[in-house]
This record gives structure tokens, sequence and C-alpha cells, in this order.
């Protein structure tokens, strides 16, 4: 497949390799390659070996404009995670046809989407959550004593930050305590997948060829969660309690009970979706609060801050750095001619530096005002749990801040490799905490 008018607008090969590359989200060259394409090519196409030509959105108004129009540009066209050629290929072998392994709402479009997305929007609205503060903020303080218990040092990723939203998210879909380490360790496989210390196929690099053919995607992260839900399923058909399981166990559209496919689709986006990038924003955010002691010191100063601080922290990091888009009908679109069934990519971690809207977009502020960050996307497929996400962050700051009185990083963190969902894997800090 082409795209049309690709030399015009085609981006040059060492800029688009790098939107590709695992490697190039962890060490932070994706933001030099973004910052490039907004000032030359804020919608090219890249061209990659491997890889269908995709257009490549940089822009926070084109980002905005294209999640907006649902109808023109599709989710579940083709896969809308960034799939190399021969991925594709096999999942549409085992498939039969479809380019997806997983039916979750990320893979639907209209009517679909809204059905499967009302059975449990409920629970995610701000007046619900609000019955769940005092239970988050119980979550919250045991993070935090967790902290505390280190004793002046730790690796906040993996000490701290991974385990408040994890608990939080599996408390809500009704997965019992002691199965989280699992449930973190799959995530972290599934996300990580071509990170050398995360993923469970330490080669899984998707631009591996040889990898690609011999293993193309880990098949056995995903079955490892078929098998945990469909158990899950079956105790929450015959023992219904007041949880997300439940309800999705016994879901019914359009009066007919939802397929395995799509039930156990929806526990693992859930699970998965919850807790990574929750956890991200917040070691991204202490992260960055090391490194700047003095926008520590006006949020510690001001507690009415916080708000800000967590928007802050979810704009800087980004965690979902692309989801893709298919175009559903020959269109023009930002002075370029787009064809139908054309790929695109868009490119959260750009529109949230874009210069246009952000003024000093590589500075840290926790009182940035306003702050118009993406990374929640847009439009119908907007983030599911986004006043979930605020809502933990802001619960957490709200007990550690006061307690935190020195901060400094104690060696050098590490981010993930990964194109579609990244942030710090290691963050060594030393603290003095009251
Ligand atoms: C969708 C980011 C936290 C569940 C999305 C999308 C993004 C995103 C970019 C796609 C939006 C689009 O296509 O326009 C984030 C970030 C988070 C976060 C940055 C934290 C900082 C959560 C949490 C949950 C969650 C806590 C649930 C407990 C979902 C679901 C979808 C989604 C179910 C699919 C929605 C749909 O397609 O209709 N998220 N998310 N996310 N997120 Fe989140």
């Amino acid at each position: 497949m082409t795209v049309a008018a690709p030399t015009k607008h085609r981006i040059p090969d060492d800029v688009a390799n790098l939107l590709v590359q695992p490697r190039a989200y962890a060490d932070g060259e994706i933001h030099e390659a973004y910052k490039w394409l907004r000032q030359n090519e804020p919608f090219g196409v890249a061209e990659v070996e491997g890889v269908d030509p995709f257009w490549v959105a940089t822009r926070h108004a084109d980002i905005l404009e294209i999640s907006r129009q649902n109808a023109l540009f599709h989710n579940g066209d083709r896969s809308p995670t960034l799939t190399s050629q021969e991925v594709d290929r096999k999942v549409r072998e085992m498939m039969g046809g479809s380019p997806h392994l997983l039916r979750t709402l990320i893979h639907m479009d209209e009517p679909d989407h809204m059905k499967y997305r009302l059975l449990t929007q409920a629970w995610f609205l701000p007046q619900n959550l609000r019955a769940m503060e005092d239970r988050i903020r119980v979550i919250a303080k045991a993070a935090v004593e967790r902290m505390a218990a280190t004793g002046g040092q730790c690796d906040f990723v993996n000490q701290v930050a991974l385990h408040f939203p994890l608990h939080v998210v599996m408390s809500i879909l009704g997965v019992p305590e002691e199965d989280e380490p699992r449930m973190l360790k799959l995530t972290q496989e599934l996300f990580g997948a071509a990170d050398p210390e995360l993923g469970r196929n330490r080669d899984a690099d998707f631009m591996n060829k040889e990898a690609a053919e011999e293993r193309p995607f880990d098949m056995g992260v995903i079955t490892d969660f078929f098998m945990y839900f469909r158990a899950l399923s079956e105790r929450k058909r015959a023992n219904p309690t007041d949880d997300l399981a439940t309800l999705i166990a016994n879901a019914r559209i359009d009066g007919q009970p939802i397929s395995d496919l799509e039930a156990m689709s929806y526990y693992i986006i859930v699970a998965t979706a919850g807790h990574d990038t929750t956890s991200s924003s917040t070691a991204g955010a202490l992260w960055a609060l090391a490194e700047n002691p003095g926008e520590l010191a006006k949020v510690k100063k001001d507690p009415s801050l916080i708000p800000g601080l967590v928007e802050e922290s979810i704009r800087w990091t980004t965690p979902v750095k692309t989801f893709m888009r298919t175009v559903t009908e020959d269109t023009e679109f930002a002075d370029r001619s787009l064809k139908k069934n054309d790929w695109l990519m868009l490119c959260y971690a750009s529109g949230n530096r874009d210069e246009a809207v952000f003024d000093n977009p590589y500075q840290f502020q926790v009182d940035r005002k306003p702050n118009k960050q993406l990374a929640f996307g847009y439009g119908a497929h907007v983030c599911l749990g986004q006043h979930l996400a605020r809502m933990e962050m802001r619960i957490l700051w709200e007990e550690l801040l006061p307690r935190l009185s020195e901060l400094e990083l104690a060696g050098e963190p590490a981010m993930s490799e990964a194109v579609f969902v990244n942030g710090p894997k290691r963050l060594p800090i030393r603290f003095k905490m009251d």
C-alpha cells in the first residue's frame, strides 16, 4: 500500500526511523525528531522499511482535529497501534483476516464503540468516583508509608509508584490483592515487549525482522491474560459482587451476552491502561521535582497548586506516546490529499511540546496556566479513566508532599523502551520525610 503524494511530504529517513525505534522513546531523542517535524514537516509521510507508510501528525491542533473526527478517522480499520508488516500479516492469518488480536474499545468504531463504552462509563464519571475518594486515600497513605519505610533511599518506580494505581484499579476491577504482582508483570511484558529488561521475549523489538518472523508478538502474554480473566469471569458469574469484573462478565449488548473475545479484551484494557500510565506520570513528576527544587518548593508552599502539578506531570510524561488512525474516505487534511485506508500516527508527546500552544514547553512548571495537555486523547475515544487518573495522583501528592522535606536523585533514572506506552522504569532517589 502507498500513501498519496509521498515524495512531496516525505519525512527524511533519519527522522522517520526514530519514530519506529523504541530506544528513541527511552533516551529522549524522539523529542528532537518531533521538534524538527513540527517546524519542517508537521504532517508528513514516514516510509520505513518493514512498515506500511504512515502520515505523522505532530502539531497539537492536527492531533485534536483528527481525534475529533471519528467518522473520517477510524480506530479499527487497521491496527490502532504501530505494527510492522510482518506482525500485521501474522495477526491477520491467525484472526481470519482481522488486523486485531483483541477487540477493546480502542479497536472499535461507531456504533459498537459507544455501546461498549456505555457499559462501564458511569463507573469512571467524577460524581461516582467521589464515593471512592476515601478508599483511594487509604491506599495512598499506605504507599507513602511504604516509601517512608525504605528509610530515605529507594527506587521510586518499583517500590512506590507502580503499586499505588495498580492496587486502586485492581480493587475497582475486583481482582484479589494476591494476584496484583501477576497483573503488574503481565502489563509490563505487554507494554514493555521491546524493552530489554521488561519484555518476556527479550528481542521482541518489532522492527527486528528475524525475531518478528520467529515470534511476531508475545502471544504467551495475551494467552496468560485470557486464562486469568476467563477464570475470574466464571467466578463473577457464579458469585456476583459489586465490581467492574462482575459487570463485564454479565454484560449484554442489544440483548445478547458479549462474546468471550470482547469480555477478555475489556478486562485487559482496564487492567493494563489503568495503572501503568498513571504510575508513569507520578514517577515522571517526582523525577522532574527532584531536578527542579524550585517547583517542589512552590507546590509544597501552596497545595492549591497540586491539581496543576498533576496536569503538568501528565503533559510532561505523556505516557501514551502514539495511537494510529485509518482514513475512511479520500479527503483533504492540513493541505494534504489523504486516500481512503491511509494510516496515520498521532504523536501525543509532540502535541504536548508544541511551541504554538505551550510557552517554554521544555520546562516543567507546576503553575502552568493554561495547560491544554492532550495526553488523554480527545473525541469519542478520550481516555475513559482520565478522572480516576487525576484523582489518584492528586490524592497521592496531598498525602506525600506535606511529609517530603528533601528530595534528590540518587543515581541514573531510566525510561522503558516502547513506541506505544512508556515511562520511567527506574528512579533512584534520596529523600527526607517527616
Ligand atoms: C484511552 C491515556 C489512565 C482506561 C486512552 C487514550 C489515551 C489514554 C491517549 C486514547 C484516547 C484517544 O484515542 O483519543 C491515558 C493516560 C493515563 C490514562 C495518559 C494516565 C495518566 C487510564 C486509566 C484507565 C484508563 C486510569 C482506567 C482505569 C482507558 C480506556 C481507554 C483509554 C478504557 C479506551 C477508551 C475508548 O477507546 O473509548 N487513555 N490513560 N486510562 N484509557 Fe486511558
